[in-house]
């Protein structure tokens, strides 16, 4: 597979992932995997969790002990058969419009976020924050940034220039 950019530039990003909903897989496991481990024990990342986009599942496989679900709307059987947790097949949009349903402890988005526009992001963290009081993003880049009415970076970790955020909501007494 060529570098992500130029298939998405090459096929749009949902036709992308409707062509590899069955074979995808992120590349930078090894680094994802050791922030993760040094934000789970840091940011005591527990209980229940939902894994945003989550791909073939390689997050939720780092956070066995804790109830994942997982959202994404190309993926669901791969992550299904790779994890055996359930996966809701929804997009940034259909979340914007109908909200996630589900109370979480936390709520993970690795290498995702900054495929959801731009205009959407505000409404996208507004129904994030009604379910969850810890939004985690793990990034190669610094988009997107999720500061603003419904969450504020409370810390953040770094290494080989991908970074892993803890946002807490605005309206959390935690
Ligand atoms: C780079 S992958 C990251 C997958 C996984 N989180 C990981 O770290 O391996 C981006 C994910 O975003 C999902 N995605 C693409 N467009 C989306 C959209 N409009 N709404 C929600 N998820 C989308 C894809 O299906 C894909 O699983």
């Amino acid at each position: 597979m060529d570098a992500i950019i130029n298939e998405y530039k090459k096929y749009g990003v949902d036709t992308f992932y409707r062509l590899h909903s069955r074979d995808y897989e992120n590349p930078h496991i090894d680094i994802i995997e050791n922030l993760l481990s040094h934000a789970k024990t840091e940011w005591n990342i527990s209980g229940n969790i939902l894994d945003l986009c989550c791909g073939s599942g390689e997050v939720s496989h780092m956070l066995e002990d804790c109830n994942v679900d997982g959202i994404d709307p190309y993926t669901k059987e791969l992550y299904e058969a790779n994890t055996g947790n359930d996966c809701i097949p929804m997009t940034f949009k259909d979340i914007v419009e109908n909200g996630i349903g589900k109370e979480y402890d936390f709520v993970i988005c690795s290498y995702a976020m900054h495929l959801c526009e731009k205009s959407m992001l505000p409404m996208l963290l507004y129904r994030i924050g009604e379910v969850s009081d810890n939004l985690i993003i793990l990034t190669p880049h610094k988009k997107p940034d999720c500061n603003g009415n419904f969450f504020k970076e409370v810390s953040r970790i770094k290494k080989e220039r991908r970074t892993i955020i803890l946002y807490k909501n605005r309206l959390s007494n935690v």
